[in-house]
């Protein structure tokens, strides 16, 4: 039996955060968040907790990373069931700021990685990564943690917060954590729970394509096109999924790949409805 969950300490200040820092036992390993927690984010939790001695999550609803201001105001929130999944995870501090210690006023900085954010998501969701790099940039000076969690769900994210890193000599090692599914193949995803009951049914398919698109290339498929045809062939057998893109990218520059000879990156993002999700395996 599990005992009760020890909720972690809750700082919401940029001047509490410096000054838990100054006595948190280092290494320092940073799980930056929007909230609406789940598995996926409790496995970055427990892998921050693992490598390091202090384990600190944020949780930031991050205004600027969102293109329209009502799926900014729709975002689920709650920090009570956030902070319990925190504590069982291993956090020991949260900081949840307000929008003002993140952004105080008079504010003007933006941090933007160029030609890495414009395919892919940057296409539907113009300047999103903008959003993620400003504030991931923030918060990355604020902790100065040693290694900072991220999913490899967002693998375009990830990309762009290297290059960031890299570019702007942050010393924060960026850690990318593998995909965490639902039995049935389905990325864990905070959207999940805005898919109806046939939607969520159907939403598997989205791994089923990528699954078919390995396998071709385990059986010596090379053709980035094919490859991306067997993608679009297997989301067009679900009526319920409208694909968005579908992609086969080299996994440096995200550029599609007319040929496939190292690493590459199949993604898609595909709508049920309103709901709008996103997957992608590396090859090989
Ligand atoms: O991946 C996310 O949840 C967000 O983009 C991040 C990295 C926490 C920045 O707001």
């Amino acid at each position: 039996m599990s005992g009760p969950v020890i909720l972690p300490r809750v700082i919401r200040t940029r001047a509490e955060l410096s000054a838990a820092l100054e006595t948190a036992p280092r290494p320092v390993g940073l799980v930056p968040t929007m909230g609406a927690l789940h598995e996926g984010h409790a496995s970055l939790i427990r892998r921050a907790r693992a490598d390091n001695r202090t384990a600190i999550v944020t949780i930031f609803v991050n205004p600027r990373q969102f293109n329209e201001v009502a799926d900014f105001d729709k975002y689920p929130r709650d920090e009570e069931m956030d902070l319990r999944t925190c504590g069982s995870a291993g956090a020991d501090l949260v900081f949840v700021p307000g929008v003002d210690e993140i952004y105080p006023p008079g504010f003007q900085t933006s941090v933007r990685v160029g030609t890495l954010a414009e395919p892919l998501e940057g296409v539907a969701r113009p300047g999103h990564f903008d959003g993620v790099t400003t504030v991931v940039a923030i918060l990355l000076g604020l902790v100065r943690a040693d290694r900072a969690y991220f999913g490899q769900k967002d693998a375009q994210q990830l990309l762009i917060l290297r290059r960031m890193a890299a570019d702007l000599g942050i010393g924060t090692e960026i850690a990318a954590c593998p995909i965490v599914r639902a039995p049935d193949g389905l990325a864990l995803s905070s959207r999940n729970a805005r898919l109806g009951p046939e939607q969520r049914a159907a939403a598997p398919i989205l791994r089923v394509a990528l699954t078919a698109a390995r396998a071709r290339y385990g059986a010596g498929e090379r053709n980035g096109e094919v490859l991306r045809r067997v993608m679009r062939d297997t989301l067009a057998t679900e009526p319920l999924a409208s694909p968005e893109y579908v992609s086969c990218a080299d996994t440096a520059t995200l550029l599609e790949l007319d040929h496939v000879s190292g690493a590459a990156l199949l993604s898609m993002a595909v709508r049920f409805g309103d709901v709008r999700l996103i997957d992608n395996d590396l090859l090989p």
